[in-house]
């Protein structure tokens, strides 16, 4: 483990220690979790005991909000309201355990607390007593509520290499997801993101496990803190459980093969992390690995997540995906053989969503003795502790006024860094960025430059995150950003293409003439999901013509990308002056971008995947010595990679020993110096290969990051402290072992070898 870790923990230790000293009465909060944990148990039972197999398996059934309002399911009436008749029929006839989602679009807080009220208050009726738990995706910050703080998507979050700041921004998604009277969240996707063509690709922490696991523990502890009861924290969700974000073909929910030993070395480790930060629930992959649908997959679901990873929460399914084993993945061969599998293998909560039949077979099996009555106790006692942890027995909801700190300026100034530190500077061919402020004169072009779903992407709002716009009306989009930067009389605007149509660009082209410099903002509109599929990972080639148009004109262009995932620039990425990369930067991208082009900021993302040259090259930086081999690694950016304003320089890598063994820790130090004229941040960054190993070895790893901030001519020490484990592989017994042997540490242009006995 990296030592900084480590030292928190003393540091943590310590300040426990002296508060025991000063304060007698405080408690530990080792010690609160202990007796609470004992004392939830047994309310568990208590519970448990009462409770009909009509009751048990109505906690087991999750529905979405459709099914309580006016309307039909599957055309409710908008605005949304609640159907009493329909929402008393799921509470207390069906017993339903959890509610989810919208229905089409983002509410209003106070929308959100009517709906709460009438909820917990049917369920207050009931017999038991057992509120609902209500679930929301919330992606990027709250996103299905209106005027939340709508921060990166992950993959930009994950460019910052910044942990604290992720922290703190999922605490603010947690503060205002309870702001919305709802206590739990399906976030965040901690699926690598190795597989550019996937739809789903801009919900990942990027293709590197070390910075998945580092990224995706820091949302775990932001949203749920030491305590789920606490008013400001919520219950994580986990996704997708386990192996969905490789799928071959690049579509949305087709078949991944993944031999187990790369699913335990890549995809596994992320979850493992995000397990031990105590994330409470896990929704499973909607997919297919290896021929099983993962929610048929005992393997994976129960002697993995719980005989392994020791998971306690609740594994939820993902939507219709029980059904799904037998109407769309023909892997069971009727509703109710699925529901049996599913139950069967692992799965506690299924969410159905449209109906109550899982219920109904559910109940039928249990009846039959197909399914045992213990496996739904476990998935209920599972079920209830995870409300009993939330304290929603007790507060089903806290009240509205609780939140003073909703969208504060505080969040917007979070949101704000986060794009600006997001933001990766990929090409900056003779120092053309930053922009001058000052008498010049700026064309802004492209479907991206004047639209916030360019800047969101999905889950904003809707689903797919179309109707962005109507709803960020008061948000600087790109254009409206460097207007207020440098006044409105020298900014021109033409939106010269649509996202995969050209418009006639002759008028862009002459306006093109007048400036000197073109911001173009290309990339892609937004998705989520399926219908984000594509077939050619190219960007559509009338964007590309459109760049080279431009370019053509002699003035110098600076290309902004607001995308999901890397979508191929090569047919004309060398005519562009500048490169920058912004992901899906989220409500403060506008201003941050413009923070970046004009200097006001200097950029310090860094990408969290391989930027692809070619569809048929689609390496990951972790790459073997057998692809070395055949060719270079040679994308169009590589991982990790991302420019400044400024230079620095590395020097004086060292390491304590020549050889470690047994306990033995390895501390490697390097000298960074911001060798340039202004502050920036620089993501130093270590990575190790073992040179010969019995899995063939990847040439490199990333072994650990710190983030720092220099000032000009300013230099630090950056230390790194590893052990063996950190070392470690999956070796083809499926085994986590350090076999000795030569490794080699790289950092930036500096390397040095050790030996491990
Ligand atoms: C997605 C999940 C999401 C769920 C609930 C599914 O289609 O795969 O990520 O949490 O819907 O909306």
């Amino acid at each position: 483990m990296i030592q900084r870790t480590k030292l928190y923990g003393v540091a943590v230790s310590l300040v426990l220690v002296l508060m025991f000293i000063m304060f007698p009465g405080f408690k530990s909060p080792a010690n609160v979790t202990g007796n609470q944990s004992s004392s939830i148990d047994k309310k568990v039972d208590q519970i448990l005991s009462k409770m009909t197999l009509e009751e048990k398996v109505g906690q087991m059934t999750q529905i979405t909000l459709a099914v309580i309002s006016k309307g039909s399911v599957m055309n409710p009436s908008m605005p949304q309201e609640i159907d009493p008749s329909k929402l008393q029929e799921a509470v207390l006839k069906y017993h339903v355990g959890s509610i989810i989602n919208v229905v089409n679009h983002a509410y209003t807080r106070e929308h959100w607390y009517q709906l709460q009220e009438q909820i917990q208050s049917v369920a207050a009726e009931s017999k038991l007593k057992i509120p609902i738990l209500y679930g929301i995706d919330a992606i990027h910050g709250v996103n299905y509520t209106l005027g939340a703080t709508l921060f990166p998507q992950e993959i930009g979050m994950a460019a910052t290499w910044n942990p604290t700041l992720m922290e703190k921004n999922a605490a603010i998604t947690a503060y205002e997801t309870r702001a919305s009277a709802i206590p739990w969240v399906f976030s965040p996707v901690l699926g690598l993101g190795r597989q550019p063509a996937w739809p789903r690709f801009y919900e990942t922490l990027g293709e590197d496990v070390y910075l998945a696991e580092t990224m995706g523990s820091a949302i775990i502890k932001g949203y749920e803190g030491d305590d789920i009861a606490s008013k400001y924290k919520v219950a994580a969700c986990m996704k997708h459980y386990l192996g969905y974000s490789f799928p071959l073909t690049g579509k949305d929910r087709t078949p991944a093969l993944i031999p187990e030993e790369y699913l335990r070395e890549y995809f596994l480790p992320p979850f493992a992390a995000a397990v031990k930060a105590g994330a409470h629930t896990l929704m499973i992959n909607s997919s297919i690995v290896n021929g099983i649908p993962v929610h048929a997959n005992h393997h994976f679901l129960t002697d993995i997540l719980r005989n392994e990873l020791h998971f306690k929460g609740i594994a939820v399914s993902d939507w219709a995906d029980i059904k799904n084993l037998y109407e769309t993945y023909h892997y069971a061969s009727s509703e109710k053989e699925a529901v049996k599998m599913a139950v069967m293998a692992g799965v506690d909560m299924s969410m159905v969503p449209y109906d109550f039949s899982f219920e109904k077979y559910l109940i039928e099996l249990v009846k039959e003795g197909q399914v045992p009555m213990w496996r739904i106790n476990q998935a209920v006692k599972r079920i209830l502790r995870v409300k009993l942890e939330l304290g929603l027995f007790d507060h089903p909801y806290y009240p509205e006024k609780d939140y003073p700190d909703f969208a504060s300026s505080v969040s917007q100034k979070e949101n704000l860094l986060s794009a600006e530190e997001s933001v990766t500077l990929l090409k900056n061919q003779d120092n053309v960025l930053p922009l001058p402020e000052k008498n010049v004169k700026v064309l802004v072009t492209g479907f991206g430059a004047n639209s916030m779903e360019a800047l969101n992407g999905g889950w904003s709002y809707t689903w797919q995150g179309t109707q962005t716009d109507q709803f960020d009306k008061d948000k600087n989009t790109i254009l409206k950003a460097i207007q207020e930067k440098i006044g409105k009389d020298n900014v021109q605007y033409s939106e010269g293409t649509l996202y995969n149509k050209p418009l006639d660009d002759q008028q862009t082209l002459a306006m093109a003439k007048q400036a000197d410099y073109i911001v173009l903002c290309l990339g892609e509109m937004a998705y989520a999901e399926t219908p984000g599929n594509i077939d050619d990972l190219y960007l559509p080639d009338n964007q590309a013509k459109f760049a080279e148009e431009l370019a053509k004109t002699g003035k110098p262009v600076i290309l902004v990308l607001t995308e999901g995932r890397p979508r191929l620039i090569s047919k004309f990425a060398d005519q562009m002056r500048g490169i920058v990369m912004a992901y899906l930067p989220g409500n403060q991208g506008g201003n941050a971008i413009a923070n970046i082009l004009f200097g006001d900021v200097n950029p310090s993302g860094k990408l969290p995947m391989t930027y692809p040259r070619y569809p048929n090259s689609l390496e990951t930086y972790d790459y073997s010595y057998a692809e070395l081999n055949q060719h270079d690694y040679n994308p169009q950016f590589p991982f990790g990679f991302g420019l400044s304003y400024t230079s620095f320089a590395y020097s004086n890598l060292k390491i304590s020993n020549d050889t470690i063994s047994g306990n033995q820790k390895l501390t490697i130090s390097v000298d960074v110096k911001n060798t340039g004229k202004r502050e920036g941040k620089e993501v130093v960054q270590l990575y190790i290969g073992d040179l010969y190993a019995s899995i063939i070895p990847p040439v490199k790893r990333l072994r650990g990051f710190d983030k720092i901030d220099l000032q000009a001519g300013e230099s630090k020490t950056v230390k790194f402290i590893i052990d063996k484990q950190d070392l470690s592989f999956i070796n083809s017994k499926l085994q986590r072992v350090t076999e000795p042997g030569e490794f080699k540490i790289t950092i930036a242009h500096l390397t040095k070898n050790f030996f491990v006995k």
